[in-house]
């Protein structure tokens, strides 16, 4: 029996994989490289030493996507399917309502189809919106997302919901993720953005490698220790690893709808951020404040006592194996080049 991954290519499902196979799971990846490569999965391959089914298609197309449940036994799907830039959401409401949403919908009904009803979805910490309280806890009220990325997220939480509602023996993991950074240990995959990055980590790195001028820290006037926001930095492998403890979880446990928030229970700001990336490393980071940018909070980070007793989960990774794994990776990149 494998587990299916849709958007497996990807930053956080490549990582997923890897760990998957080194558990010894049979994993088959979906993915159209619509932000990801193929040279990805060869080094899925050479990292694991483990070999995989890859199937390039889009997995809104449901007449491949049923193909792929009829030529395979699929116990669980963990769904990496989604677009994920916050601006871009912005400009493109419909394209990421139509993929995140559109694709998540035939996925599902192409499970149901073949019996397949164990399925593990990335959700984010946007779905609290302004948060109701810190740290934030799973029961925490959500909605008043900012971008149709964040709704995207908080809608197909609800269609879960629906979907268990209607059918107790689908066995459904909603895992919230916060930020997550870093990369793999090797140093062969990481985090790929096209062109200027929004998130903070990938830009740090950037102006750490010079390839862009200066880090504009977005505001230094909020209700935090230094004035920056605050978020809860989480080393993608740690977050690769919550995916195998959930899996564990549907696969013996079973019949219900779980939610998890992953995160490591502390907040940064941007300016330990850099002053942590900078000790690591030894790079400067030039940064200049600027104005607030619209639609971020001043705080956000997790309680991840749940995802502790229930899933055995806890992140273990420092800042600065996040710090160091991220610079790692673009150093190799250039390498590369
Ligand atoms: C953002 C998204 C969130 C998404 C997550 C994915 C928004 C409002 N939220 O979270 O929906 O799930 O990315 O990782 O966009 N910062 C700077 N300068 C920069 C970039 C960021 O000062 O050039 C600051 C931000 O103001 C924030 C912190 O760094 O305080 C983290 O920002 P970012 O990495 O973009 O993540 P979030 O905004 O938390």
């Amino acid at each position: 029996m494998a587990i299916l991954l849709p958007g497996g290519a990807g930053y956080i499902g490549s990582h997923t994989a890897i760990e998957l196979l080194e558990e010894g799971k049979e994993i088959i990846i979906v993915d159209d490289f619509s932000n990801s490569t193929p040279q990805v999965l060869e080094t899925i391959r050479k990292i694991t030493g483990k070999d995989f089914k890859f199937y390039e298609i889009d997995y809104k197309d449901r007449a491949k996507l049923e193909k792929v449940f009829e030529e395979n036994e699929i116990e669980a799907v963990i769904n990496f399917a989604g677009f994920k830039a916050v601006g871009e959401s912005v400009e493109k409401p419909i394209e990421y309502y139509t993929n995140n949403i559109s694709g998540a919908l035939v996925l599902l009904d192409t499970m149901r189809k073949f019996g397949c009803k164990k399925f593990i979805f990335s959700s984010s910490a946007t779905v609290y919106g302004e948060p109701e309280k810190i740290p934030l806890t799973e029961e925490c009220r959500t909605g008043g997302t900012t971008n149709p990325y964040g709704t995207t997220k908080l809608f197909i939480e609800q269609i879960l919901k629906d979907i268990y509602q209607s059918d107790k023996e689908w066995d459904i993991c909603i895992l919230r993720y916060f930020n997550p950074v870093g990369a793999h240990k090797s140093g062969l995959i990481g985090e790929e953005p096209q062109g200027i990055p929004n998130n903070l980590m990938p830009y740090i790195v950037r102006v750490a490698s010079g390839q862009l001028q200066e880090l504009s820290v977005f505001g230094n006037d909020y209700d935090t220790l230094d004035g920056t926001g605050v978020r809860d930095y989480i080393h993608v492998v740690d977050l690769a690893k919550g995916h195998l403890k959930a899996l564990n979880k549907i696969e013996k446990e079973g019949k219900g709808l779980y939610i998890y928030n992953l995160g490591t229970g502390t907040g940064y700001s941007v300016l330990d951020m850099v002053k942590a990336f900078e000790k690591t490393t030894g790079k400067k980071v030039v940064y200049k404040i600027a104005p607030r940018r619209t639609g971020d909070i001043a705080t956000c980070y997790a309680d991840p006592k749940k995802a502790k007793e229930e899933l055995d989960w806890k992140a273990e990774k420092t800042l600065e194996d996040m710090c160091q794994d991220s610079w790692n990776y673009i150093e190799k990149q250039a390498n590369r080049k």
